[in-house]
């Protein structure tokens, strides 16, 4: 059996939750591969709305079993907030949820390290979500890291000995800071944590294929906030792209089957770094109301912006994608035109790849549509699309070279359409 991937092709938040949830029935599992708790991924259905940040989004439908994997960065705090909220509203997780013992462990001191980095970049700060994701990941690849199989022996002493190790820097940075009351926090979530099944989760998923079970990868951000394919250095700290789905999880690249690209029919960021279409008119400001456009965990305002056909067929290529899923269609109801980028004029020279840089002299070359000024957000079908919608729809498949599977017309499960099943 092959596994399916789901990843962001913008800057995150293009509504990966969302349809996580809609697509579980089609599967066994659903797994998070990278990524920690800077995620927030919204659904909403039944009147009730979730915010999920480290457990999939897999977790409301049936019995379905969520994993998460090896590359996924933990902060027991936080998941412990998290599960205890499900829990509290009827959602028995401790028989559905595994969690990787290989995992990675944020500590309460790679989040007091994630703000003293940011502060000593001044003006050039990441604009991070503060929640120790950088640090956690660098102490990983520096062979450093403390993992959650590390709980089940000698748990204390590595913790001093990492802990150490961040109060030297800090230090040395002259950061001034308390964890008293995180760590006490932090240490409850360890001991929540050891009630979940911890498992080498690289051998429960590729048995599970074995037997013939499906499973269904939920990535985190989005591929423009790749560390290796992004906006660096503006970016989040872990692969982001389909291929994190083979690293995070233990799956062979062979076992890759479709991929779901998502992205919204415009486009946002939140933080710091280039974005070539951001729009600082009334138009982005309308955007902005329109698609309630404030970050799902930490409120901030998302940057907004037209879509960007450049970034978005680079991210295309980089994750093979071979299904394409438009979200947030609904908050272009009211506009009398929209806009696409489809090159970069790059200091007076026309560019239709993505360059190296896009921090400065990046101008966006754009084609102009008419809108198609009709409610979407009621729609049941493909056959009440107005004309301009699906020129629009037209007009991104041929340019992506990719069709568009799954349209969203609002936050509800119940707004998705479904253009064609296979
Ligand atoms: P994720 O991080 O990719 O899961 O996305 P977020 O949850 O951070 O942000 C997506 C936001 O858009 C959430 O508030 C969703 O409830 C909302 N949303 C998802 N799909 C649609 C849609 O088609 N229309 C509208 N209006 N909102 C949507
Ligand atoms: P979901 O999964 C949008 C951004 C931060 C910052 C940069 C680095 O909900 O789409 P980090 O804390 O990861 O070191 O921050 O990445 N960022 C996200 N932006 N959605 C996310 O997740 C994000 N996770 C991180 O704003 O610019
Ligand atoms: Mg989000």
């Amino acid at each position: 059996m092959k596994v399916d991937v789901l990843l962001g092709l913008q800057w995150g938040d293009e509504g990966k939750g969302k349809v996580v949830d809609v697509l579980t029935p089609n599967y066994d599992v659903v797994a998070r591969f990278q990524g920690g708790p800077n995620a927030g991924h919204t659904l909403e259905f039944e009147g009730q709305k979730y915010v999920l940040r480290s457990i999939p989004s897999g977790i409301f439908q049936g019995d379905k079993v969520n994993i998460i994997g090896n590359g996924v960065v933990l902060d027991p705090a936080l998941f412990k907030e998290e599960a205890v909220a499900l829990e509290k509203s009827g959602h028995n997780l401790k028989d559905r949820l595994m969690i990787s013992k290989k995992a990675h462990l944020i500590m309460p001191t790679h989040r007091v390290l994630d703000a003293a980095y940011e502060a000593a970049k001044g003006a050039s700060k990441v604009g991070t979500t503060g929640k120790g994701i950088g640090p956690t990941y660098t102490d990983k690849v520096s062979r450093n890291g403390l993992r959650v199989g590390d709980l089940l022996h000698n748990f204390e002493e590595k913790y001093a000995a990492a802990k150490a190790r961040h109060e030297q820097i800090l230090k040395d940075m002259n950061f001034a800071y308390n964890v008293t009351e995180t760590e006490k926090a932090w240490f409850e979530g360890i001991e929540y944590l050891k009630q979940f099944q911890l498992v080498d989760s690289e051998h429960v998923i590729n048995q599970m294929l074995d037997e013939g079970k499906s499973v269904l990868c939920e990535g985190a951000q989005g591929t423009m906030l790749d560390v290796d394919f992004g906006s660096y250095p503006f970016v989040t700290s872990s692969n982001t792209v389909c291929a994190g789905a083979c690293t995070g999880l233990g799956v062979s690249p062979r076992r890759i089957g479709d991929v779901y690209g998502i992205f919204k029919a415009y486009c946002t960021r939140v933080g710091s770094g280039p974005f070539p279409t951001e729009l600082f008119d009334e138009v982005g400001d309308r955007i902005r109301d329109l698609g309630h456009e404030y970050g799902a965990v930490t409120g901030r305002k998302r940057r907004c912006g037209w879509i960007d056909l450049v970034a978005l067929k680079y991210a295309v290529m980089i994750d093979g994608v071979t299904k394409l899923i438009m979200m947030k269609s609904d908050v272009l109801d009211d506009f009398k035109t929209i806009k696409a980028c489809v090159a970069y004029k790059v200091n007076g020279e026309m560019v239709d790849h993505f360059p190296f840089d896009i921090s400065e002299g990046v101008e966006p070359v754009y084609v102009e549509m008419p809108g198609w000024k009709t409610q979407m957000s009621k729609m049941q079908g493909e056959d009440e699309f107005p004309e301009e919608f699906n020129n629009y729809v037209s007009f991104l498949e041929d340019e992506l070279g990719v069709p568009i599977k799954i349209v969203s017309v609002g936050p509800d499960r119940e707004q998705t359409i479904v253009r064609y099943t296979d």
